[in-house]
């Protein structure tokens, strides 16, 4: 079957430039995004990973004046600082760009005015929080309150946390300023609003039509729809943002939730733009969005809204939408130090070893996602090393020491060959399946799977034991271990550059064809280089240490 390359733009929600990736970004986000993208890459698509950091809005803005930094040089920081914790994680982006840029103020004004000039957007004068105090207007979380949903205190008041809805301003009860703590007083401001109500049906249609969208995310969302949407004020009273198009607005910006998204779309054209490459040649590709639960709202109806409204940009096919991260059974809480940053992580511990528990662990669902040192302790060593890593290191340790470093030429195969042959041929099939529907999770237990029979197969080869079993079996081994590098390097992509170096394979295991996997294309007499422990066990000291650390920060 002839299969046409496909384009595919991925994209992770932009991290907001005033704080470290934590392991709950990494987990719902960038990681499953980053495998979907190698696993293309390998399929040999063309596919893009474009993310940014998130500059504009008020936390940042807070941050910036907290430290005595202009906001430019907080989010250039934040944004260097992110770019590299990624790249030691081993995420790929092709671009990483920031909302601030050049391309994405000028793309954000475009639809503003695009929006403006098809009536989509309409001025109102609104009461706004004041602080006398701070001399100030108080949009989003310069003002702190109690949710009017839940009754959740000390919530920003541009949403709840707790129930995770959003609100207008105004709408928090018993608001105080954020920044010095008084009492805020209303004042009159005039904004924009874009109408989000009339879009209600176009993007009902989309939802129920759209069947890659994943089903509890969108019946929730037709709800949202059911109850009513209200127009949406995009604007906000302070210097820090997209400058609105229009005469007369100074002081005012357009909200941070106007423009980040259309931070994917600027950031692809602007990849296409430094590459030499027509962007109309990309109109029609498949676009998925990932992103955390927490920001369904935003992208499955702000985000297609504005691009219904401009009318000139493809909606998104996917918005792969995962759960929250717990660690050891409760919620991440920076303050209370019940926390592990990216970086703190690969301090202690290989990417790989993030990357592959990660896996295993976060399905294709919202539901939440529990980091359990133990786990991971387990996970690791029970299978990562004992079932991947000892098959691999056993079968490059046999060629090493019993045929010097050469592969055997096998003689006439048995039935067990010949079965074990037949699971090689079918492993890209079966995890390939899976990785098409992003469900990585399901894939990366196929590869166990099959690294077990592999397993399984030269145990009962007995090739120490039996002379003329080892050729067949060794030969068989070294080319499944080949299968098991492609396989495997989207999920693991240090270890198995590594192993494809040690296989004395040529090129870069990131370049190999997907394709390849079910074949047999090491041959006898191929040398291979001096086995390394790929790798190795964690101790019970390093996992108890890393729950020292949490323990002053737990819930007493
Ligand atoms: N910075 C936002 C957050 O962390 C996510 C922005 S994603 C984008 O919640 F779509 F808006 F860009
Ligand atoms: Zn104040």
């Amino acid at each position: 079957m002839i299969e046409l390359k496909k384009k595919i733009i991925v994209t992770s929600a932009l991290p907001y430039a005033n704080g470290e990736i934590h392991l709950g970004h990494v987990t719902s986000t960038y990681l499953p995004a980053d495998i979907f993208t190698r696993f293309h890459r390998l399929k040999k698509n063309d596919a893009i990973h474009v993310c940014a950091t998130d500059d504009f809005g008020t936390p940042i803005l807070i941050k910036a004046e907290q430290e005595g930094k202009t906001p430019e040089q907080l989010v250039a920081y934040w944004n260097e600082k992110d770019k590299k914790d990624f790249k030691d994680f081993g995420i790929s982006f092709d671009i990483f760009h920031q909302t601030s840029s050049k391309e994405n103020v000028e793309l954000t004004q475009y639809f503003f005015t695009k929006l403006n000039e098809k009536g989509y957007i309409y001025k109102k004068t609104i009461t706004q929080a004041f602080c006398e105090k701070c001399q100030k207007f108080l949009p989003d979380r310069y003002v702190k309150g109690i949710c009017p949903y839940c009754g959740a205190k000390e919530q920003y008041s541009d949403g709840c946390e707790k129930c995770g809805k959003t609100f207008q301003p105004g709408e928090i009860l018993k608001p105080h300023c954020a920044v010095c703590g008084s009492k805020p007083i209303t004042k009159e401001s005039e904004h924009y609003f874009l109408k989000l109500s009339h879009f209600s049906d176009e993007l009902k249609r989309w939802l129920t039509l759209n069947r890659n969208l994943q089903k509890d995310v969108k019946n929730y969302v037709l709800r949202w729809i059911e109850e009513g949407l209200r127009d949406w004020d995009i604007t906000r009273d302070i210097s820090w943002g997209v400058p609105i198009p229009l005469e007369g607005t100074k002081g005012k910006v357009l909200y941070g939730w106007f423009d980040n998204h259309l931070c994917y779309i600027s950031t692809a054209l602007k990849y296409f733009s430094d590459k030499g490459i027509d962007g109309k040649s990309w109109n029609s590709s498949e676009i998925y969005h990932f992103i955390g639960k927490d920001i369904v709202y935003h992208h499955y109806l702000f985000l297609p809204a504005m691009r219904l409204g401009v009318g000139e940009f493809k909606l998104p096919d996917f918005i792969p939408t995962r759960g929250h991260l717990l660690l050891q059974g409760q919620k991440f809480s920076k303050s209370r130090g019940w926390y592990v940053s990216l970086r703190g992580f690969l301090n202690d511990f290989p990417a790989d070893y993030l990357r592959y528990y990660l896996s295993t662990t976060t399905p294709y669902d919202q539901t939440d996602v529990n980091f359990d040192w133990d786990e991971f302790h387990s996970r690791i060593n029970n299978e990562l090393v004992a079932n991947i890593g000892n098959f691999i290191h056993r079968t490059l340790m046999f060629i090493w020491s019993r045929f010097k470093g050469i592969v055997p030429e096998p003689g006439e195969y048995n039935d067990l060959d010949i079965a074990f042959e037949e699971k090689i041929w079918k492993a890209e099939d079966n995890v390939g399946k899976e990785l098409e529907k992003i469900e990585l999770e399901k894939a990366l237990k196929k590869i166990i799977e099959f690294s077990g029979s592999c397993n399984q197969y030269f145990q009962s080869c007995e090739p120490w034991a039996n002379e003329k079993r080892a050729s067949n079996c060794l030969y068989l081994c070294i080319n499944a271990v080949r299968s098991l590098a492609i396989l495997l390097e989207p999920f693991l992509p240090f270890s198995t550059e590594k192993l494809w170096k040690e296989l004395n394979l040529s090129g870069s295991v990131h370049e190999q064809d997907w394709a390849s996997i079910s074949k047999i294309l090491i041959k006898p007499n191929h040398k291979i280089d001096k086995p390394q422990i790929l790798f190795k066990k964690i101790e019970n000291e390093e996992i108890k240490k890393q729950k020292q650390k949490l323990k002053k920060g737990g819930k007493k």
